[in-house]
């Protein structure tokens, strides 16, 4: 069963195009995260998904309610964690959950909700803090508990782990996945690409369009370029030199290691035979499997300058 089905969905602001005719769909139980760099159209397409605005054109369910026309059913049914953190921090933990419960009229199992949803997100000893003087971690832990208070069986969560360290971003995807578990629907947008490998599917977003759509792992199987991973001492002046190499399709740096994205047609021999012609020595060369990151610079490269 499908939680959103969108087909050609599209918002203009004046004459900016910020989601670009989109179509897809999130099925029942699936973690998918929406993948993109700032101003992509992640919000913007997650505020028209949750009822918030309505479409230019294009139509769209969610848990079977119409976007445009069931807005209002849309806001009942679904748990939504906005990207800027809108609780109180004048209130403890327990005193912003409940005042969410009455609007969003949890009704006479507030109490219990409260309690169980405090349990689900580990944070019920930290009940009687203050917000204000919670690390960003615990904040985004109780955004999370105030979004699935009312049971939602769907679950919208616009970059629930920024500003959030490591330790705490895994932690926060353990809790995804036991809501996963549970049954929910989790539709997740993330700027990090080590986040959205564990996602069930990944759709990448650019000035948006849509420009893939599959498993992490399929992502990187179809994946039509070869990638080659090189160390060098001097990793800088190698990056110069292969940035400008005809054969390049694409350089980047991933810390000290150099990653060359080339047509399929390039083997290693040609990229040793050019670096050697540099007069370096001591440099390794790999084919390599491509990383997300390396997909993902490359496709949204391709879908802007092609
Ligand atoms: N109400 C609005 N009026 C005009 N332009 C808008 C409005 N809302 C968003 N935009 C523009 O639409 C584009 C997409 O914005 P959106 O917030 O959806 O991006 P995003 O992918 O969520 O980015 P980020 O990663 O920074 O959160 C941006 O260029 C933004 O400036
Ligand atoms: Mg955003």
């Amino acid at each position: 069963m499908e939680s959103v089905i969108v087909e050609n969905l599209t918002k203009t602001f004046g004459n900016f195009v910020a989601v670009d005719n989109i179509s897809f769909s999130v099925k029942k139980g699936e973690i998918f995260a929406f993948l993109g760099p700032n101003g992509a159209g992640k919000t913007t397409t997650i505020k028209m998904l949750c009822g918030i605005i309505t479409p230019t054109s294009g139509k769209g369910t969610v848990s079977g309610f119409d976007i445009i026309r069931e807005q209002a059913k849309i806001k009942q049914n679904i748990g939504y964690m906005s990207q800027k953190f809108s609780l109180y921090d004048d209130m403890t933990i327990e005193e912003n959950l409940k005042f969410f419960g009455t609007i969003y009229d949890v009704g006479k199992d507030l109490k219990k909700q409260i309690e169980k949803v405090l349990k689900f997100v580990e944070i019920e000893e930290k009940k009687s803090t203050l917000v204000n003087s919670l690390p960003q971690g615990i904040k985004q832990r109780l955004a999370l508990a105030a979004a699935v208070l009312h049971n939602p069986s769907i679950l919208f969560l616009d970059e629930p782990t920024s500003g959030v360290d490591p330790m705490m971003r895994r932690k926060f995807w353990g809790l995804i996945y036991n809501f996963a578990e549970e049954g929910k629907t989790i539709f997740v947008t993330t700027h990090y690409m080590d986040e959205a490998e564990y996602a069930k599917r990944i759709s990448f977003i650019a000035n948006g369009k849509l420009i893939a759509l599959d498993t992490p792992k399929k992502l990187k199987e179809n994946f039509e370029y070869n990638v080659y991973q090189i160390f060098y001492e001097d990793y800088l002046k190698l990056f110069n030199q292969l940035f400008h190499w005809e054969k390049t399709k694409e350089v980047a740096l991933f810390g000290k290691k150099i990653h060359l994205i080339t047509y399929k047609n390039v083997t290693e021999k040609e990229i040793t035979n050019f670096i050697s012609t540099l007069n370096y020595s001591n440099i390794i060369v790999e084919k390599i499997i491509p990383s997300l990151e390396d997909v993902f610079v490359t496709r949204v490269k391709k879908n802007t300058t092609e």
